[in-house]
């Protein structure tokens, strides 16, 4: 059971999902108006946040979610437990193809936490939303 000091997962899931709807606010959308936040939760606790950047040649536009995981594995962190991604959308918007294989890649069978700004949530597995992985144990 959790104590005062330690929050339960529902506790550590909101923590997450308000860490990803402050990094939306520092969106740059200017092209899509699509704005999104996204945040890691490290084996250890920490919250590491990103936000989609996009540029005018719109095909150097970056995820939230592959802001969030190069921030991380810039900072030296290795280990993840859940990601949570928001954007204003009616249902929860699920990462795209191209971050589900950058979050398998760095952070496994994560959690993926999804909420709009509605507060309404989903919650799925990576592995159901990238099943049949392409990952460096083909490489071997
Ligand atoms: N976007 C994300 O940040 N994450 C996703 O998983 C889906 C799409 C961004 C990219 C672009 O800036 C805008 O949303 C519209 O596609």
């Amino acid at each position: 059971m959790a104590s005062r000091s330690e929050p339960s997962d529902a506790g550590l899931r909101q923590r997450l999902l308000e860490a990803a709807r402050a990094a939306r606010e520092h969106a740059r959308a200017a092209f899509s108006n699509f704005r999104v936040g996204a945040a890691l939760e490290t084996a250890d606790g920490q919250l590491i946040s990103g936000c989609n950047v996009e540029n005018a040649t719109y095909g150097l536009t970056i995820c939230a979610e592959r802001v969030a995981v190069f921030k991380a594995i810039s900072e030296g962190h290795r280990s993840f437990t859940r990601v949570a991604v928001v954007a204003d959308t009616a249902e929860p918007t699920p990462p795209c193809g191209a971050c589900r294989q950058i979050l398998w890649e760095f952070g496994g069978d994560l959690e993926v936490i999804l909420g709009n700004l509605s507060g309404e949530t989903a919650r799925y597995q990576l592995k159901d939303l990238l099943p049949l992985p392409f990952d460096a144990r083909l490489l071997s």
